[in-house]
C-alpha cells in the first residue's frame, strides 16, 4: 500500500511522488489548510491538506485522532521557519494529492503525552504500543535477543525447547498449576525455568544448549518481577566456573556494544558473596553508588548501650555504620522518614550522628545515642568511617542479616536521594555464595541457589560434616544493582545430590517421587557441566532506562498478577471442571 514509511521521509525525496499509510497522531487547522501529523512505527510525517479539491478536503475536515489512512502526494521542504528538528522529517513535508480514509477510530481514552494509570494503559495495551518509546522498547528487545541469539549460535550453542506442562522445578517460588484431564486428579506444573531439562540435555551429550524461554512463578510482584518472565537460559558440558562466566561476559560486552555502543569492562570484576554483604549489605550491589558500610562492633565492646552491646556480643550480630558525606543537611523529618524505611526491612531504629565541627570533640557532634558512647568509642567511629565536618553517620545494629538488609537498602536509597549515583553501568560477578542458609525459625537448611548447585567439597561427607562453612559454585551478574543472571556448576554426582537433597530435608521418598528421575539419570554417565540463566526482561530495562520490566514485556500482568486486557484469569465453565474433576470449594467471588 506504501511506498515509505512516514519517519523515514526526509530531503532526500523533495518532489517525488511518494504514498504513505498510517494513523492520525494530531490534526491541526490553519484557516483553510488542515495539517496532519501522521505516525506509523517509524515515526511522523506532516502532510498537508490545501483546499481545492473539495472531496479531498471534505474527507481531511473529518479526520480525528487514530484514524487510519494512506496518502499520496509529493514531498517538498517545509517553508522557512517552520521546520522541526525534533522530528527525522521535520525539513519536510507531504502535500496531499489523493486521501483514503482507511479506517476510523473512537476517541482514544488517553492520548500519547499523557500519564495515563497502568490498569487503563493495560486495558488497551495495544494503544498504549502505539506510542514511541513503547515500540522503541519492543524493538530494544528484539534486538538484544538478535545479538545473543547470533553470538550463541557463534558459540556452538543449540536452542532447544523445553516443555511448558511439567512437574515442578524448585526454584524457590510458588508453581502455577495445570489440572490433567486424561489423569483426573493430577496437575502439571509450568516450569520455574528450565533446569532439569538442561541437565538432562548435557546428560544427551548437547554439550551446548541455550533457549529464550518463558518461566511462570506464582511470587509477590514488584517493578522487577512477573508472574511470567523470560529467561535466556545456556547450559554447557565440560566446563568450569571460568570458562562459563568468560563466556557470558563476552556475550554481555557483545550485546552493549552492538546494541547501544556501549564498551563495558573487560573483565567484569568479582567481588565473593561475603565481601558485597560486608561493604555494601547487599548480594547485588550498585557499585555506582559511593557509599560502603563500615564494621564497629569491637567499637562497642562493654559499652553501656544495650542496643549496640548486645549484637556486638552476639556472634551472628552486626554493628555497622554508614557515613553520608554532607548529610548533616537532613532534617528530622527526613531522617524520621530513613527511619520508618529501614524498618521494612526489619531494623528497630537508626542510630546516627550528626558531625557539625569535629575539633570540638563531643560538642560538636549531635546524636540521639551519644551520650551511651564513651570517647573510645566515638572517636573510633569517627575515625574508622573518616567523618568530616558537615557529614551524618547511620548505625544498624541487629541479626547481621537485617542489618545488612536495612543498612544496604538506606545506601541505595542515599544514593538515589542525595544525586550520589554515578553515570554509566556497573557490571559485577559475585561469587563464592555459600551453599546454604539456616533458616532462622525452623533451624532448617535452605539452597541459596537452587539444590543441583555443587558445592565446593571434595565428598558427600565433607559437606554433611559443615554445610553452613560450603561454599558454592555459584555465580550471579550484577548490573547497576541489578541481579541480571544467576547460575552455577552443578552436581553430576548422584551421591552428592542425594546428600543435598538429605541436608535439605528432602526425604528419601520426596527425593525419589519428585527428582527420582534425575537422580537415576545422573548414574548414566553424566558429564560435568554447568550454565547460567539471564533475566531478559530485566536486562532490556536496564538498557531502555525503563523504571519496571512491564514497560518491556508487550502484554504483561498487573501487581496482582491480573492482566486487565483480557481480564484473565478467568472463570472456567462447570464442564471444564467435572473434567479435570476439580470441585470449587467455594463460589468464585464469595470470600
Ligand atoms: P534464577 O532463579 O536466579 O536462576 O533466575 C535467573 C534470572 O531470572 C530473572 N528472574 C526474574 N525476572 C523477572 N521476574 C521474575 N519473577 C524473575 N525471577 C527471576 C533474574 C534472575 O537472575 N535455573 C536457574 C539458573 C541456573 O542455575 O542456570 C534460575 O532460574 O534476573
Ligand atoms: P532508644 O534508646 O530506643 O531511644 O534508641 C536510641 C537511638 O538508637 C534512636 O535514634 C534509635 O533510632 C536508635 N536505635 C534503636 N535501635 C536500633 C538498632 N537496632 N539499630 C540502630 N539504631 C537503633
Amino acid at each position: 500500500m506504501r511506498t515509505h514509511y512516514c519517519g523515514q521521509v526526509d530531503e532526500h525525496l523533495v518532489d517525488e511522488t511518494i504514498t504513505v499509510t498510517g494513523w492520525v497522531h494530531r490534526r491541526r487547522d490553519h484557516g483553510g489548510v488542515i495539517f496532519v501529523d501522521l505516525r506509523d512505527r517509524e515515526g511522523l510525517l506532516q502532510i498537508v491538506f490545501n483546499p481545492g479539491d473539495d472531496a479531498m478536503f471534505a474527507d481531511a475536515e473529518r479526520l480525528r485522532s487514530e484514524f487510519v489512512l494512506k496518502a499520496t502526494g509529493s514531498v517538498r521542504q517545509r517553508p522557512e521557519g517552520m521546520q522541526n528538528p525534533g522530528m527525522a522529517s521535520g525539513q519536510v513535508e507531504l502535500v496531499v494529492r489523493e486521501l483514503e480514509i482507511l479506517n476510523t477510530s473512537e476517541t482514544p481514552p488517553f492520548h500519547h503525552d499523557e500519564q495515563t494509570n497502568e490498569e487503563l494503559r493495560l486495558t488497551y495495551r495495544y494503544l498504549d504500543l502505539r506510542k514511541a518509546h513503547m515500540m522503541e522498547n519492543l524493538r530494544l528487545r528484539h534486538r538484544v535477543t538478535q545479538s545473543m541469539r547470533r553470538y550463541l549460535d557463534g558459540a556452538g550453542f543449540v536452542d532447544v525447547e523445553t516443555p511448558m506442562l511439567t512437574r515442578a522445578t524448585p526454584e524457590g517460588a510458588r508453581d502455577y498449576i495445570v489440572p490433567s484431564r486424561t489423569h483426573p486428579g493430577k496437575f502439571f506444573a509450568l516450569p520455574q525455568s528450565p533446569q532439569i531439562f538442561k541437565q538432562l540435555l548435557m546428560m544427551s551429550g548437547l554439550d551446548r544448549y541455550y533457549q529464550i524461554v518463558r518461566c511462570f512463578r506464582d511470587e509477590d510482584l514488584r517493578a522487577d518481577r512477573q508472574p511470567e518472565f523470560t529467561q535466556l537460559d545456556i547450559e554447557m558440558s565440560f566446563v568450569d566456573e571460568e570458562t562459563v562466566t568468560g563466556l557470558m561476559e563476552g556475550m554481555v560486552r557483545r550485546l552493549f556494544k552492538e546494541v547501544m555502543d556501549i564498551e563495558l569492562p573487560d573483565p567484569f570484576p568479582r567481588m565473593p558473596y561475603a565481601e558485597a554483604m560486608q561493604r555494601f549489605g547487599s548480594d547485588k550491589p550498585d557499585l555506582r553508588i559511593p557509599l560502603e558500610l563500615i564494621e564497629v562492633a569491637d567499637l562497642m565492646d562493654g559499652v553501656e548501650f544495650k542496643v549496640f552491646a548486645g549484637p556486638a556480643a552476639d556472634p551472628e550480630g552486626r554493628v555497622a555504620a554508614l557515613r553520608l558525606p554532607e548529610g548533616g543537611t537532613l532534617s528530622r523529618k527526613e531522617i524520621d522518614e530513613y527511619t520508618s524505611f529501614v524498618g521494612r526491612y526489619g531494623a528497630r531504629g537508626l542510630a546516627y550522628i550528626k558531625v557539625n565541627d569535629i575539633a570540638a570533640g563531643r560538642d560538636g557532634l549531635q546524636s540521639p545515642i551519644l551520650k551511651f558512647l564513651p570517647d573510645a568509642a566515638v572517636t573510633g567511629i569517627l575515625e574508622r568511617t573518616g567523618a568530616a565536618d558537615g557529614d551524618i553517620v547511620f548505625f544498624g545494629a541487629d541479626k547481621a542479616r537485617v542489618v545488612s538488609d536495612a543498612l544496604g537498602a538506606l545506601r541505595e536509597r542515599l544514593g538515589h536521594d542525595r544525586g550520589l549515583v554515578a553515570e554509566g553501568w556497573a557490571p559485577l560477578w559475585v561469587v563464592d555464595f555459600p551453599m546454604f542458609e539456616r533458616d532462622g525459625d525452623s533451624g532448617r537448611w535452605h539452597s541459596l541457589h537452587h539444590p543441583f548447585t555443587a558445592p565446593r567439597a571434595d565428598s558427600p561427607e565433607a559437606l554433611a560434616e559443615n554445610p553452613g562453612a560450603a561454599p558454592s559454585r555459584a555465580y550471579d551478574m550484577v548490573l547497576n544493582g541489578s541481579e541480571i543472571g544467576g547460575g552455577s556448576i552443578r552436581i553430576h554426582d548422584q551421591a552428592m545430590q542425594a546428600a543435598v537433597f538429605d541436608l535439605l530435608d528432602i526425604s528419601k521418598e520426596e527425593a525419589e517421587e519428585k527428582f527420582g528421575f534425575l537422580l537415576r539419570a545422573l548414574q548414566y554417565g553424566c558429564p560435568p557441566h554447568g550454565g547460567i540463566a539471564f533475566g531478559l526482561d530485566r536486562m532490556v530495562m536496564l538498557m531502555a532506562g525503563a523504571s519496571s520490566i512491564r514497560d518491556v514485556i508487550a502484554f504483561p500482568k498487573t501487581q496482582s498478577a491480573h492482566d486487565p486486557l483480557t481480564d484473565a484469569p478467568g472463570a472456567v465453565s462447570p464442564e471444564q471442571l467435572r473434567e479435570t474433576g476439580i470441585r470449587l470449594r467455594a463460589k468464585p467471588g464469595a470470600e
